[in-house]
């Protein structure tokens, strides 16, 4: 039996919001001047992983919320006529292709959180681009696989049960501590529970080794709650303060469910993770792969001694 949608026929998703408007303190010097966003991986800033990630789920009206310091991430998506013409006239379509990729992917808005008060004030800002459908927000510095699809599958779940959806995966009960997490209940389908309850950087009472990560399908109640949310952990405007009002709804941007993802996911604003995406993603590729994995066992045995 397919699960009812307690709100009616769904509203469609088209829209994603990518908030980019934090400090990105974990990646000092490197992100004094330098949105974190755009640093690369391998090649390729790390937003743009994140844009073609939302188009690929559908999702091509894409807002960004970015702030002070942020001008490096417009200019990304937008034209380089300058560039452009000098590639041109030598000829080099490659590299014109790549500098053009960016800019044809989506239609690119923007809006600017003046003050960089939390996730949940980042998610504010983009209400009245919002308007009254459910969306999608995709964390800027959050990388998933594009080999392991997971928006797709929470728009297909936000879509049959209503309300939202967040992502979850497991961790090592000593990790919680650094993500929101989700006291759960099983619902008749494996990859999918029903959220009873969410907690922002649990100290000693986590609920569950499940933790929130940068992907999810809001119903556009909560920015309602979200106007009248106060400053939580860490003395910002968490959304998981809002989506645990939601989740505590049987409709009106209630329920929540969350899809239990188990693919490869990278966060690129902690520095180790950062590592492992670039080395990981340069040695499966087949331009820097051959050369790059035999140098880094012949590092590591020479680590090894
Ligand atoms: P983080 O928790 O990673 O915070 O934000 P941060 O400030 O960016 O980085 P650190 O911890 O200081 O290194 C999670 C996401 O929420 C966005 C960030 O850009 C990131 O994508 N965010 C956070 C905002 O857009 N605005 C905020 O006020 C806070």
């Amino acid at each position: 039996m397919s699960p009812t949608n307690p709100n009616g026929p769904a509203r469609p998703v088209t829209k994603a919001v990518i908030p980019a408007a934090g400090l990105g303190t974990r990646f000092l010097p490197a992100t004094k001047a330098t949105p974190k966003e755009m640093l690369p991986v391998v090649d390729k800033p790390a937003i743009q992983y994140v844009v073609e990630e939302a188009v690929a789920a559908g999702l091509d009206d894409i807002l960004m919320i970015t702030g002070r310091g942020k001008r490096a991430l417009e200019d990304h998506f937008d034209r380089n006529y300058e560039l452009e013409e000098t590639l041109s006239a030598k000829g080099d379509d490659t590299k014109l292709s790549l500098v053009q990729e960016a800019t044809d992917l989506a239609t690119v808005h923007y809006v600017r959180q003046g003050e960089p008060k939390g996730l949940g004030h980042a998610v504010l800002c983009a209400a009245q681009h919002v308007g009254d459908d459910p969306f999608a927000v995709l964390l800027g510095d959050d990388l998933i696989d594009v080999r392991d699809p997971l928006l797709a599958r929470m728009v297909e779940v936000q879509q049959q049960r209503g309300g939202s959806v967040i992502a979850l995966i497991e961790v090592q009960p000593s990790q919680i501590q650094l993500y929101g997490c989700a006291a759960v209940e099983t619902t008749d389908e494996a990859d999918v529970v029903r959220v009873t309850d969410m907690i922002e950087k649990p100290k000693s009472d986590a609920p569950s080794n499940l933790a929130m990560i940068g992907r999810y399908v809001i119903a556009p109640q909560v920015f309602d709650v979200l106007r009248h949310t106060k400053p939580g952990a860490g003395g910002e405007i968490q959304l998981t303060d809002a989506l645990r009002v939601l989740a505590g709804r049987d409709d009106d941007g209630g329920p929540v469910h969350g899809v239990l993802f188990r693919g490869r996911r990278y966060d690129t604003g902690d520095r180790l993770d950062y590592l492992k995406a670039v080395i990981r993603l340069a040695a499966e590729r087949e331009d820097l792969g051959p050369e790059l994995l035999p140098w880094l066992r012949e590092f590591l045995g020479q680590r090894r001694s």
